[in-house]
């Protein structure tokens, strides 16, 4: 089974992932893909010795040249750890029901464009949420609107800041991504 990774930030989930599937012989990650080359996930990806990739707007939304490599690759899953773009509709039809996408919260609540980051743990604050979370689901047209395929939770207590959310996030995506992406794999 193979992964291609996209990733637009630190890439501690990409990080997770990787060391997850290192030791299963059933499963490779064949590339990490970023928007951004000043991207922590490259100098992870170096460390890791997994091959990482940067491409800019044109690449991946004026040619095909991000399309063609993944058709190349012909991966069975391809996983948006902390990808901020919009994937194009012609990579999702390319690749239908194979593209999943992680959000740090409970989707439909707190989605959309601009929800990402501190942002989602700013609002979920503000509104005093008695619980967060994230939600793993399948990358459709439409930001954040795909069918969802996990949700996990975690309790907020009052003292709570946007931090601690975020670090609370942390954990349960660290925890459960992979195990997700492991049964996505292996359902397919
Ligand atoms: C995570 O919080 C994820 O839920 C969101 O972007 C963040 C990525 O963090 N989509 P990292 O780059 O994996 O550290």
């Amino acid at each position: 089974k193979k992964i291609v990774l996209f990733a637009s930030g630190s890439g501690s989930n990409v990080e997770n992932i990787i060391h997850f599937f290192k030791g299963n012989p059933e499963v490779s990650i064949k590339c990490v893909l970023s928007n951004n080359k000043e991207a922590k996930v490259f100098e992870r990806c170096n460390r890791l010795e997994v091959s990482a990739l940067y491409f800019n707007r044109h690449s991946f939304y004026q040619s095909d040249c991000i399309l063609e490599l993944l058709k190349s690759l012909n991966p069975d899953l391809i996983v948006l750890a902390g990808f901020l773009w919009k994937i194009p509709d012609n990579l999702i039809q390319n690749f239908p029901d194979k593209i999943v996408n992680i959000h740090p919260a409970l989707l439909p609540k707190y989605g959309g464009k601009g929800m990402y980051g501190m942002h989602v743990h700013k609002s979920v604050k503000e509104n005093n949420e008695p619980e967060t979370g994230i939600t793993i689901h399948f990358v459709n047209e439409n930001y954040d609107e795909g069918a969802i395929i996990a949700q996990k939770k975690v309790t907020l207590e009052l003292g709570d800041t946007p931090e601690t959310i975020a670090e609370k996030v942390h954990q349960l995506e660290y925890e459960y991504f992979p195990k997700v992406i492991q049964q996505v794999l292996m359902g397919q």
